[in-house]
């Protein structure tokens, strides 16, 4: 399928079908580039902008398979690019291989289709805070700072980066976001379902967070894509460090009622991993023994003030607002009726 007339160039988009992945691309399309995106024959394209070309692609070949198979789909969906922006990724896995396959080989595989394209100018990986690692509000994760991560997933993530910096006949960059909410997302979904019967709660021994709506990461992105200067990895937050009960003020405020803070101690929570069984734990939300890694940190802060001081990054909605248009979203969907 045709990508398009793109005043911009073409950018080649993985994980257009997902929450963030879905606003990267109305983006880019609102600012002119023509955009072809991969998908898979199981994708859920509700949320894909019709003007997106789609090609059916493998980003990592199923266990079994050689790292090397199926490469025709990563041509067919870099062919005449001028830009790749990598976000589909793996963030649950029951073990190592999965983030291997969908974190670390993928980015190579589409490295290695980008600079056989000999098109491609500037590669845009999205990262995650999980990469560098965990840290409290007193000192926020910084892009100097040596990596540290604490999961399975931090680790791809982090191993995904290394990619970036091979002999590649382009520019490459990562943005490093942390958790993020949004319109579409719905890891966020049960936080904002307990707080309307008036409860939130802090995970274990995390005292503060930073957060970001997702489309405000997708502008982050997409000023990587766009700046020739970015190289490396950049953080991205919202400008404030958030703990608990400023994260109880802004469900409340969107609301309109009180909400509570609760403490879940770690462990209460590992507690309960053990009973549910090992296997249970994993499909779970907060029980998974990544989750409990994490909720054992003592925060999950960054300092973004590197990419609005050197990219002039700004605009980004603060939690009362981005709560509030979160919540609006829910309502309009009915996300928040009982499942
Ligand atoms: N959400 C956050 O809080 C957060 C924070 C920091 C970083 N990130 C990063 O942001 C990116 C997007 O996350 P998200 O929250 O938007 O996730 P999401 O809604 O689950 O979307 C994931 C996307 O990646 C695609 N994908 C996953 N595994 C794939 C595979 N093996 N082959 C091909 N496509 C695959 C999915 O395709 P299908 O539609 O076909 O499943 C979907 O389009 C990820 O790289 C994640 O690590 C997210």
């Amino acid at each position: 399928m045709s990508a398009g007339a793109g005043t911009r160039g073409l950018v080649a988009l993985t994980g257009a079908t997902g929450f963030l992945g879905s606003h990267l691309a109305d983006l880019l399309l609102a600012r002119g580039h023509a955009v072809r995106a991969a998908v898979r024959p199981t994708s859920d394209r509700r949320w894909l902008d019709p003007r997106v070309a789609t090609v059916t692609a493998v980003l990592a070949p199923p266990r079994g398979l050689p790292d090397d198979a199926d490469t025709a789909g990563l041509d067919e969906l870099v062919r005449g690019a001028d830009a790749v922006l990598h976000c589909a990724g793996v963030v649950r896995s029951p073990d190592d291989d999965g983030y291997r396959r969908g974190n670390v080989l993928s980015t190579r595989r589409l490295l290695e289709a980008a600079a056989r394209a000999g098109t491609v100018r500037s590669f845009v990986l999205v990262s995650s805070l999980a990469a560098s690692g965990p840290a409290g509000p007193e000192r926020p994760r910084r892009e100097s700072d040596p990596c540290a991560p604490i999961t399975g997933y931090g680790r791809s993530k982090l191993a995904a980066e290394q990619m970036l910096a091979g002999d590649w006949p382009l520019r490459t960059c990562a943005l490093r976001p942390p958790a993020l909410y949004g319109p579409r997302d719905r890891a966020f979904l049960e936080l904002f379902r307990a707080a309307k019967h008036g409860w939130t709660a802090q995970l274990g021994n995390v005292r503060a967070l930073s957060l970001l709506d997702g489309r405000d990461a997708a502008a982050a992105a997409v000023l990587l894509l766009e700046d020739e200067r970015a190289r490396g990895p950049w953080f991205v937050e919202d400008g404030a460090v958030h703990d608990t009960p400023a994260l109880a003020a802004a469900l409340g405020a969107a609301w309109g009622r009180r909400v509570r803070c609760t403490h879940l101690p770690v462990g209460a929570l590992r507690l309960a991993a053990k009973l549910v069984g090992r296997e249970r734990a994993e499909r779970l939300p907060l029980l998974a023994a990544d989750r409990l890694r994490d909720a054992a940190a003592p925060g999950w802060v960054c300092d973004g003030s590197r990419l609005r001081d050197e990219l002039g990054f700004g605009g980004a909605r603060d939690l009362a607002r981005g709560f509030a248009e979160t919540l609006d979203f829910y309502r309009r969907e009915g996300w928040l009726r009982a499942p």
